[in-house]
């Protein structure tokens, strides 16, 4: 019961250390991709404890780790030679007493020794697939996931692309933050060879009016129509390929 205990935590360290050190690579490459507006604002400090919080919880993960490694081949060499010990008593006693001749004794004792090497070998190696085996799980979890149903569903492809774009009741929210309706039953008729400019204070909603109308996000209700067509009924590589796009950069310039 102790092994399987063992074997359990092994699984799940490895487990642990990999989601700390892909929380400690994302706090790291947020920080080298904004890079310059870290310096602009002088909070380089900051960025640096928010890396060193993680590497602290990975390097206790990984001390507790070894620890319950040590302990782990303590307990089984002290086993092992304890059972040594005990062998060469009795058995000399044995030999004394004429139960045994030394060269059994002998014998014994080798083949207890190749017996308890080899299951410590095994365990070793044991210990080793469980580890990879808890660090592939989430691999298998990626491998698993389903491509959405925007490219499952063959959709309908027109002729043409004229641009007509119409915003019937669209509201909207993230789904990582529900609770914040960016987008409240926005109407809005645009037609194609139209030129117009959404204006707005920052963080308005100017920019997820666009993901919405390619399709990065689904609105929460209300329906957009592309050339009197719902934009759900559309292909959806068909119409992302007739738009065109130019995000805005992460990075803040003077
Ligand atoms: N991926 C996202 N997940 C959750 N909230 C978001 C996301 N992108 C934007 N938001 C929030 O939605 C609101 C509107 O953002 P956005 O459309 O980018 O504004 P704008 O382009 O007008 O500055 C903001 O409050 C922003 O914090
Ligand atoms: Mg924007």
């Amino acid at each position: 019961s102790f092994s399987a205990i063992f074997f359990r935590y092994q699984k799940e360290a490895a487990n642990i250390t990999q989601d700390l050190e892909a929380c400690a690579n994302e706090v790291a490459h947020d920080a080298f991709s904004l890079v310059r507006t870290i310096r602009a604002y002088g909070v380089e400090k900051e960025e640096t404890l928010r890396y060193k919080h993680w590497l602290k919880k990975l390097t206790f993960v990984n001390v507790r780790e070894s620890l319950a490694h040590g302990l782990w081949n303590m307990s089984f060499n002290t086993l092992y030679h304890s059972t040594q010990i005990l062998a060469v008593l009795f058995g000399g006693l044995s030999i004394f007493a004429g139960h045994m001749s030394p060269e059994q004794l002998t014998k014994y004792i080798l083949y207890c020794e190749w017996l308890i090497y080899a299951t410590w070998r095994l365990v070793d190696s044991f210990t080793s697939l469980l580890q990879s085996v808890g660090a592939s799980e989430r691999l298998f979890q990626w491998i698993d996931l389903l491509p959405s149903s925007q490219f499952l569903c063959k959709g309908v492809k027109l002729q043409q692309l004229r641009g007509d774009i119409e915003f019937v009741d669209v509201s909207f929210c993230y789904p990582t933050r529900v609770q914040a309706l960016v987008l409240q039953r926005v109407n809005m008729s645009i037609r194609s060879s139209e030129v117009i400019a959404i204006v707005g204070p920052s963080g308005s909603g100017k920019s997820t009016l666009v993901k919405l109308l390619l399709r990065l996000f689904d609105p929460t209700d209300g329906e957009i129509l592309v050339d009197g067509h719902p934009l759900k009924d559309l292909d959806i590589r068909w119409l992302r390929r007739g738009v065109g796009y130019v995000g805005q950069r992460r990075q803040v310039r003077r």
